[in-house]
């Protein structure tokens, strides 16, 4: 199964993929979390890919397909993963179903994230998470019992760089510019699954599995 999550930043991708992830042997792909390592590892890629997303821009079509085109070929692809955050452009799409089509594979189900703009900025600036295992947090929601500790591995909790107000405002204005495209995209392809992702991530877990046609 080769399944894209699609939406705004915030809707709840990398929420539901690790979900999906914790009772499935797919891995989940996400291209933030790639970049992010980049960075933390201090490589010339991370270091260039911080200039864009620091400012809430894409980074170049170019090096996230060719973390993708690199990712895929590892053995615990080879069932199926879901790609949370990637493709985000036209181009990115095309050249996912080139590289896949290379391998007699396609993609089977886009899960559309759809949620107002007004709910994401609380998700976001309230966003913390662990800096070493990638644990999602809330400081309203979903806090760590020890603030600024992980619950489930004791690094520190973090609050992620872009997710500050004006970048958050950026992020959105680029993914209705350039990413919302998609949704027509996946949808003449007759591969595309709208879910309602306002509401609690267990409604939003259930209607995932029900789009995806899984118990
Ligand atoms: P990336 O890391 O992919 O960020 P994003 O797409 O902006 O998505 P987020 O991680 O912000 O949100 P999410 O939908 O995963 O929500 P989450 O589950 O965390 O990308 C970052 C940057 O990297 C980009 O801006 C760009 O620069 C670059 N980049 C990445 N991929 C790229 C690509 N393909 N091409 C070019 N550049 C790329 O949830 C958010 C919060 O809400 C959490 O606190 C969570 O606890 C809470 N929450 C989740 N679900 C619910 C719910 N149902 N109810 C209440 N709260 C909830």
């Amino acid at each position: 199964m080769i399944l894209i999550f699609l939406g705004p930043p915030g809707s709840g991708k990398g929420t539901q993929a690790k979900r999906l992830m914790s009772h499935r042997s797919w891995p989940q792909l996400s291209t933030g979390d790639m970049l992010r390592a980049s960075i933390s590892k201090g490589s010339a890629l991370g270091m260039e890919a911080k200039k864009y997303m620091d400012q809430g821009h894409l980074v170049p079509d170019l090096v996230v397909v060719g973390m993708i085109a690199e990712r895929i070929q590892e053995p615990d692809c080879r069932s199926g993963f879901i790609l949370d955050g990637f493709p985000r452009t036209l181009p990115q799409a095309k050249s996912l179903d080139v590289m896949l089509a290379a391998r007699n594979l396609s993609v089977d189900v886009v899960v559309e994230f759809q949620i107002k703009d007004s709910e994401l900025l609380g998700r976001l600036s309230g966003r913390r998470t662990c800096s070493k295992c990638g644990t999602l947090y809330h400081i309203h929601t979903s806090p760590p019992q020890v603030s600024g500790i992980c619950d489930v591995c004791g690094s520190d909790v973090i609050q992620r760089a872009d997710d500050q107000e004006s970048v958050i405002q950026k992020r959105l204005k680029v993914y209705h510019e350039l990413t919302a495209p998609l949704v027509r995209f996946y949808s003449e392809q007759g591969k595309l699954r709208a879910i309602d992702a306002s509401v609690s991530m267990a409604a939003v877990d259930v209607s995932v599995h029900d789009a995806l046609g899984i118990a």
